[in-house]
C-alpha cells in the first residue's frame, strides 16, 4: 500500500474497528471482534459480533458491518478492517468462510481486507486471495 490516502483510510478503518471490538457481545468465546466498512459514500459502518446463548445464531463482526452499511444506504463495500485477538498475539483474525461470502456479494476481486489486532494492522488481502474462484451477483446475471 504505496499510496498515502489508502493508507490514511486503513487508519481510519482500524480505529473504527477497535471501537467496534470494545462493543462486542462475546460473553461465550471471549473473543471480541471489530469490523469496519468504507462505503461507497466515503462513510464508515462499523460492526462486533453478536453471541447467542444457543451458540449457532452468533453473529460474526462482518455481518453486522454489512447490515449497519445496507441500513445507511451504501450498497457497495471500498475497503475492510477486522480486527480480533490480543495485542501481539501475532494471529491472524481473518474473516471466517461463511464471511468471506458474505463480503463478496458487496465487493471486489481487488477490495483490501485489512487484518488487525488491538496494536494494528497485521496483514492486507484482496478479497480473491481470501476467495478465489467465487460465487457472486454476476454468476446469477445480476
Ligand atoms: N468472529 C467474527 O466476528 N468474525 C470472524 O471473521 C471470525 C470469528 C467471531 C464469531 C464468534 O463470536 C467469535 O469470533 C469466536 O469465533
Amino acid at each position: 500500500m504505496s499510496d498515502p490516502l489508502d493508507s490514511l483510510i486503513a487508519d481510519s478503518l482500524i480505529a473504527a474497528a477497535r471501537d467496534a471490538m470494545a462493543q462486542a457481545y462475546a460473553p461465550y468465546s471471549h473473543f471480541s471482534v471489530g469490523a469496519a466498512i468504507l462505503g461507497e459514500s466515503g462513510r464508515i459502518h462499523a460492526g462486533a459480533n453478536v453471541e447467542n446463548a444457543a451458540y449457532p445464531q452468533g453473529q460474526c463482526a462482518e455481518a453486522s458491518a454489512i447490515g449497519a452499511m445496507i441500513l445507511s444506504g451504501d450498497r457497495s463495500i471500498r475497503a475492510i478492517a477486522v480486527m480480533g485477538g490480543q495485542t501481539g498475539d501475532g494471529r491472524l483474525c481473518t474473516p471466517c468462510g461463511g464471511c468471506r461470502q458474505r463480503l463478496r456479494e458487496f465487493a471486489k476481486p481487488d477490495t483490501p481486507i485489512h487484518v488487525c489486532g488491538p496494536e494494528g494492522l497485521r496483514q492486507t488481502f484482496r478479497l480473491d486471495e481470501l476467495l478465489p474462484h467465487s460465487f457472486g451477483p454476476d454468476n446469477l446475471d445480476f
